[in-house]
């Protein structure tokens, strides 16, 4: 996950590879409560990892529930339908973040399952409206209060007495705000159905229907089968009992694959590779959003598919406008917002009302940062309105993404630009709600038109590494520390009991051509071996500097410098990155210090690491070792002509990168209007 306050898509030009999805958020909590609620256990498989299910794990949790992880599976005691007198006699409170698919269907459970909670969310949630939910509970007899604006969480539900409840009249619900009033109603009324039939009628014409035919499929696979009359009347039969399957396998999220049908409908396919496949969800998925690809289709992509996989390719070019009503597919259809801009006309979204009321009001959002990109757009109380953005129109954007995960994905998208410009998505951690690894991913199946690349070269000692670790991090690029590849070489050079000398540069070039080497949170990885400590002895840096003056290893390494260019970006660090390895590099930093400040940090370095020193002879080391650098023939010290030069002796470190982010700004300025 990017947990960067920015990511900066680069221009992207094709696709094709093979994604994995995450499962379901829809189908993983409702799992997670029926599993709660049920007699036995059940053990849930390919459950989604993400915000808005662990704000549910620990409600779980927090009601007595036996949460046991196994592997890659969860098993779940469940609770047959009682809370344990431990939990019932306390007040407690849940937080449950912005997830409406936590805050809804415990709302309900919890008031008929008896005790004294509090739920909150984030600031967003107590704008999500739920008086729907607590006008039907009440109805029933239920006691819930709101601790701040009526009609909003937070909520304060107090213990009712089962025969207190009222459910021979048939419970009303409005059904046009957010189908979750009711999804939550059926999930929870079994609770109260061991003697009596209910029945829920709904008020007002249902929306996302789709979602409904989820909770009902799920109630079914633990033993509830409700009756159904159209969409306005259901009934939960007398006797009901949740039962636990045992095994229950979670879908791939069918709205997280709209962002990859799209990327097939939009990218142009690479090179050797059909197409772009979609694992985990298929055509015979029983989540709505699936129908996303009709719309897909009908705008012009191609897609095949099979009992668990999809398979898109580019058909139509430019995409086809589309005019649609989209309350079956809320969700996904703001992936079709994006796809309207590389449409051949106007494209119009249509009975999208419930956008207002998620997790951020979506029709303002979405007009918002598409206009940011150059796009027209009309929005009004329930539509949207797109016209499509020609070449040559496009704008570097600076997308906010409101803390809702959709509007980060879906505007990921605008980076096949045809004016091959980057995208940049603020706060990208907010993916994390469903699909905490998305913009990996989408790297693992794009080709970007060109990879950027920051090169920070300079003499030893001057804070290089330093500096160039820190950008990388702030930009979530990848880092490439150069200087660690010429000591593993040195290293490997010692070990085979070889002399940094021409007889044997032949034999060391083909060591380093084969290094087995990882870089993994911090540690260097040979073949298996954490060797971190042992590059980094004075002796390991002597070593690296005489095998790094023989033409062969320098070669040999260059392929496996290159292949650090990856998606995002990389931070490049080391003397000849931007003369020899990177010289088409966006920004070149060339960092110097004088020699006594240089000599100055080592001696501090290496006497916190108890090594003892002389500063003096540091500094002789140090002048010494420039003039061999600089004046040597293979790949002398020299600043590339381009580069812009930092002299950090004065300089902390914050002040270094806030220098080069400056810099970064000017290569890569982005609209943030
Ligand atoms: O930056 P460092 O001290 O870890 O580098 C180790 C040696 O490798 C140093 O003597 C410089 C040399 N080097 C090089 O020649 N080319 C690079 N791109 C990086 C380091």
């Amino acid at each position: 996950m990017y947990a960067t306050a920015f990511l900066d898509v680069p221009p992207l030009v094709a696709a094709g590879g093979t994604v994995r999805l995450p499962g379901s958020k829809s189908i993983s909590n409702r799992v997670l409560l029926l599993a709660a609620l049920a007699h036995g256990t059940t053990t849930v498989h390919d459950l989604l990892d993400s915000d808005d299910t662990r704000v549910m794990l620990d409600a779980l949790a927090t009601l007595g529930c036996g949460l046991h992880r196994d592997g890659g599976v969860l098993r779940i005691q469940g609770l047959g339908g009682r809370l344990g007198d431990d939990v019932r006699q306390r007040a407690l409170s849940l937080f449950l973040g912005n997830a409406g698919t936590a805050m809804r269907p415990l709302t309900a459970a919890l008031a008929l399952l008896g005790g004294d909670f509090e739920l909150r969310g984030v600031p967003r949630m107590h704008e999500r409206p739920i008086g729907d939910l607590v006008d039907a509970l009440v109805q029933l007899g239920c006691q819930v209060e709101y601790l701040g604006n009526p009609g909003y969480p937070p909520l304060r539900i107090r213990p009712v007495a089962a025969s207190a409840l009222q459910l021979d009249a048939p419970i009303r619900v409005r059904g046009d705000v957010s189908s979750q009033f009711l999804t939550a109603l059926l999930l929870a009324l079994p609770l109260a159905a061991a003697s009596r039939a209910i029945t829920i009628d709904v008020i007002g014409e249902l929306i996302s229907k789709p979602y409904i035919e989820i909770t009902l499929n799920l109630l079914a696979r633990f033993g509830i089968d409700v009756q159904r009359d159209g969409w306005s009347r259901f009934v939960i039969p007398a006797g009901a009992q949740y039962r636990s399957p045992g095994d229950i396998h979670v879908e791939a999220d069918a709205s997280s694959a709209s962002y990859f049908i799209a990327l097939g409908a939009i990218a142009a396919g690479a090179a050797g590779q059909d197409g772009l496949k979609i694992e985990g969800v298929g055509a015979d998925s029983i989540q709505g959003d699936i129908r996303f690809v009709e719309a897909a289709r009908q705008m012009g992509a191609q897609v095949s598919s099979g009992p668990n996989w999809l398979q898109i390719e580019r058909g139509a070019w430019p995409l086809r406008a589309i005019d649609i009503d989209a309350n079956h597919i809320p969700d996904a259809a703001m992936t079709l917002a994006v796809m309207a801009l590389y449409a051949d006309g106007p494209s119009t979204l249509r009975n999208i009302a419930s956008w207002r009321v998620k997790e951020t009001d979506r029709i303002d959002a979405m007009a918002a940062e598409l206009r940011k990109l150059g796009a027209t757009v009309e929005a009004g109380p329930d539509f949207i309105r797109i016209d499509p953005l020609p070449p040559g129109h496009w704008r570097r954007a600076s997308i906010h993404t409101y803390d809702d995960h959709r509007v980060a994905m879906c505007f990921s998208l605008a980076a096949f630009n045809p004016d091959r410009l980057p995208v940049r998505i603020l706060d990208p951690k907010c993916v994390g709600k469903t699909f905490p690894d998305y913009f990996e991913a989408l790297f693992s199946v794009v080709q970007p038109a060109e990879v950027p690349v920051i090169c920070v070269d300079g003499p030893t000692a001057s804070g290089k590494g330093t500096l160039a670790a820190e950008i990388a991090r702030r930009l979530g690029y990848h880092y490439l520390d150069s200087g660690a590849l010429y000591r593993v070489a040195g290293l490997v050079m010692r070990r085979a009991g070889l002399e940094a000398d021409a007889a044997h540069e032949a034999r060391i070039a083909e060591l380093a051509r084969g290094l087995a080497l990882r870089f993994d949170a911090g540690q260097v990885l040979l073949a298996g071996e954490d060797i971190t400590e042992a590059i980094r002895t004075e002796a390991a840096g002597m070593d690296a500097s005489r095998v790094s003056a023989l033409p062969a290893v320098r070669e040999a390494l260059r392929e496996l410098q290159l292949s650090f260019r990856q998606l995002p970006g990389l931070v490049a660090d080391g003397r000849d990155m931007g003369t020899v390895i990177f010289p088409d590099a966006s920004l070149k930093v060339y960092l110097t210090a004088s020699a006594a400040h240089r000599a100055e940090r080592r001696h501090k370095q290496l006497i916190s690491k108890g090594i003892s020193v002389t500063l003096d002879s540091l500094r002789a080391d140090l002048e010494a070792r420039d003039a061999r650098d600089s004046s040597r023939s293979v790949a002398p010290l020299k600043p590339a002509e381009d580069a812009r030069l930092l002299d950090n002796s004065d300089q902390s470190i914050e002040q270094s990168v806030d220098q080069v982010l400056a810099w970064w700004r000017q290569v890569q300025p982005f609209d943030a209007r």
